[in-house]
């Protein structure tokens, strides 16, 4: 058998990467990123081979294709693990009316909102639902996105939620079944009814294509026991388990993500000082959306009183056509920099290893190091700080997946 092809990106002025540990990094652990300087990284196939100083590079025999870093910044590939990239249409209309004042849980009520863009997602088809996830990821990848996770929930019956979730996954995604979005217009608002259609007609070959499932708990969407009966049928389908809590009002997502052991509960800008604590004591992650607060004009959520009490975070964009059209990571870093007073070392941490954990894959991606993936993000910057410093910059220069440079534009 031949040796897998090599890489070696030469000359960084910089390599950042979260330091070895456990995963999800908390408390002190999420700041601590190593830095070379005059760095090379090195890689076999699709994996990291060995990273390290220029001035420790040893000579290297046969084939090795060669990427020059210099006045470039490596850092791990960004993990975005919570997206809605598979939709129909857009929202551009009600963030007008929005801009002008009228609210985004009026729209909702009033049958626009989510229900809006999945009478879109129902419209599009399955081809046109995988054009929309192919170009969403190519917007990501552009930002520095080597992996994202993707979530249904713009379908709502049983076709376009399975298309949907095909659609993710041939574009290379990671797919989580939201069957508890929204109640659909034709269960006129019984949410019970709803499920059990939802747990009865999807879930069966819903499980078969997601790795995890999501609720959105929230009033005018489900309730905490409505939640609980979803999540533990998808539990029993094999399914890991997401929320989406206290993003207007606390209905009681956390203690039932913790009761559960969910993976998940992102949002948390209406979260209090119980359930920082109670996040903190658990292993449930908490997932910061500040582009979602940001769109919506609405608080952060308290990064910083969850990472003091030492509760694990992640950070994600929340990419959908209504509360968060936002696909760039780095923005995500700016904002928990400038905004929830995380340092640019908590913010990388978040989306890179800690992202990887809530997938369920911190042993293979959002560090550089041997025997990780090789996903890389070349940074056009003389430090790699500027990833938060950088306020909505274009700041990807290269990217390399799997082992091989993509090409961008
Ligand atoms: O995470 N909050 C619920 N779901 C999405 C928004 C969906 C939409 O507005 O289309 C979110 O913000
Ligand atoms: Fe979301």
């Amino acid at each position: 058998m031949s040796a897998p092809a090599r890489l070696l990106v030469r000359d960084l002025a910089q390599l950042a990467t979260p330091a070895p540990g456990d995963a999800p990094a908390r408390g002190h652990a999420l700041a601590e990123v190593e830095v070379l300087e005059d760095a090379f990284v090195l890689c076999a196939g699709d994996a990291i081979e060995a990273v390290g100083r220029m001035r420790d590079l040893p000579p290297l025999d046969g084939d090795v294709r060669e990427l020059d870093g210099r006045g470039l910044c490596a850092v791990p590939g960004l993990v975005d693990c919570h997206t809605h990239a598979a939709f129909g249409g857009d929202r551009v209309e009600e963030f007008s009316l929005r801009a002008a004042g009228v609210g985004y849980e009026e729209l909702h009520a009033a049958g626009g909102g989510i229900l809006s863009t999945v009478r879109a997602t129902r419209a599009a088809g399955e081809d046109g639902l995988r054009a929309s996830v192919e170009r969403h990821r190519g917007w990501m990848l552009r930002h520095g996105t080597t992996t994202f996770e993707s979530k249904s929930g713009y379908g709502l019956d049983r076709d376009t939620e399975l298309a949907s979730l095909r659609a993710i996954r041939a574009a290379g995604g990671i797919p989580t079944w939201l069957g508890a979005h929204a109640v659909p217009p034709e269960f006129d608002g019984d949410a019970d009814a709803y499920l059990d259609f939802a747990l009865g007609e999807v879930l069966p070959q819903a499980a078969t294509l997601a790795e995890a499932a999501d609720v959105f708990v929230e009033r005018g969407a489900f309730d905490a026991a409505q939640a609980r009966r979803y999540l533990e049928a998808c539990r029993d389908a094999g399914l890991a388990l997401r929320l989406h809590g206290d993003q207007f009002t606390e209905q009681g997502a956390v203690p039932l993500a913790i009761e559960l052991g969910a993976r998940s509960v992102d949002h948390l800008e209406a979260t209090g000082p119980d359930g920082v604590r109670a996040l903190a004591a658990s292993d449930v992650v908490g997932v910061l959306l500040p582009a979602s607060a940001l769109f919506l004009g609405r608080p952060m959520p308290p990064a910083r009183a969850l990472v003091g009490a030492g509760a694990a975070v992640a950070l994600a964009t929340d990419f959908n056509p209504g509360s968060a059209f936002c696909e760039s990571l780095p923005l995500c870093c700016s904002l928990a920099a400038t905004q929830m007073k995380l340092s640019p070392a908590e913010a990388l941490t978040a989306c890179t290893v800690n992202a990887a954990h809530v997938l369920g894959r911190a042993d293979r991606l959002g560090r550089l190091a041997p025997g990780y993936r090789a996903d890389i993000v070349l940074l056009g910057a003389s430090d790699w700080r500027y990833l938060a410093y950088h306020l909505g910059g274009d700041l990807v220069g290269e990217v390399v997946l799997a082992g091989q440079p993509v090409e961008l534009r």
